[in-house]
């Protein structure tokens, strides 16, 4: 027999129903790092946001990391994490950081035995090279070809790179297009793009995520799982089969937009000052990056409907 708690709880439950469901909706952990901007100006400061969404009152506090040496080392020095980040949930980088604003800077969450991170990036607006998009997700098999575009009238030898300063030259890669074309996991990483004489960090930076399933499957290694519909670009976790959903998009299969500013999987996070536009979004593997909704382009300052800047 229910007890009259039983019942109170049913109650509640019926009438918060969104609350109630909210922690099962999803069974990763919800972390959003945004960047704001993801191109700098040479003599800006930039910031770093981690939003977490959690079940827990008693997380393991917000954790920035570099992802990759791009030039300046990995640690997440001093000049890197001014401001408010004693505080844990963003970070300032300041002008004076020069070079070491540029690179792959992560947020990790630890949620009981579960961890999430997501990784943005930073890069100078008078950068050599663009990448075309931050991220690209790519399934077991699938031919993908890594974008930079030509943004200043530099000339000379182009070069890749992956895993940053110490990993590896990617020989006979010399053009701005980078084609693999059957991806392997071994393939996942970071990627820079970038003038063989260049001193500066004007490298384009960007990130190939490897699903280690075929498209729609998941369950890896057998894969024979059938993933759900993911939609609005929803990306099908390879670990999970659970929809990971664009920033500014929740539910199960992705179905619903946050209201005007609010990301987090209960869209319960709101963009500094209300307003994500202009600014990188990135939430957990393996969807990546995208723009806040409705607005595309790698500054994310584009209308989707009609290509015009706002
Ligand atoms: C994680 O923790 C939950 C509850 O604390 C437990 O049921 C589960 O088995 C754990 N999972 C792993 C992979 O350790
Ligand atoms: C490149 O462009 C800059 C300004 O955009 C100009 O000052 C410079 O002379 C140009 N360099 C070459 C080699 O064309
Ligand atoms: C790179 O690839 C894209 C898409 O395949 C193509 O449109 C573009 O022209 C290529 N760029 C160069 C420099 O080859
Ligand atoms: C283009 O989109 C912007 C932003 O939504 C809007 O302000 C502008 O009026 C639109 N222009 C046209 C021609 O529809």
């Amino acid at each position: 027999m229910g007890t009259a708690r039983e019942t109170r709880v049913r109650w509640l439950c019926a009438v918060l129903v969104l609350v109630c469901l909210t922690p099962s909706i999803t069974g990763v952990v919800d972390v959003t790092i945004v960047s704001k901007y993801q191109f700098f100006a040479e003599s800006a400061d930039t910031w770093l946001y981690c939003y977490y969404t959690g079940s827990l009152v008693n997380q393991n506090g917000y954790r920035f990391g570099v992802e990759v040496d791009t030039g300046s080392g990995t640690a997440f020095t001093p000049q890197r994490a001014s401001g408010a980040f004693i505080r844990g949930t963003s970070s300032r980088i300041l002008d004076t950081a020069g070079d070491f604003r540029v690179g792959a800077f992560s947020c990790q969450i630890r949620d009981g035995n579960q961890t999430g991170k997501a990784i943005t990036f930073k890069m100078k607006s008078q950068a050599d090279v663009w990448p075309v998009a931050f991220t690209v997700t790519a399934s077991l098999g699938d031919p993908v070809t890594l974008q930079m575009v030509q943004k200043s009238n530099r000339t000379g030898t182009l070069e890749w790179r992956k895993g940053g300063v110490g990993g590896t030259v990617l020989t006979g890669q010399n053009g701005l297009n980078l084609t693999i074309t059957s991806v392997q996991s071994s393939d996942e990483g970071i990627y820079e793009c970038y003038y063989q004489e260049d001193t500066d960090r004007k490298q384009g930076i960007m990130r190939l995520i490897v699903r280690d399933c075929a498209e729609n499957k998941w369950g890896p290694p057998s894969c024979t799982d059938d993933c759900p519909v993911c939609y609005n670009g929803g990306v099908c976790d390879d670990n999970t089969g659970e929809c990971v959903c664009p920033p500014g998009f929740h539910g199960h299969n992705c179905e619903s937009a946050c209201s005007y500013g609010m990301i987090g999987t209960s869209c319960t996070k709101a963009c500094a000052s209300g307003d994500c536009t202009g600014q990188l979004l990135c939430v957990t593997d393996p969807y990546g990056c995208s723009c806040p909704p409705g607005l595309m382009g790698i500054e994310c300052n584009t209308g989707k409907t009609n290509g015009t800047y706002y």
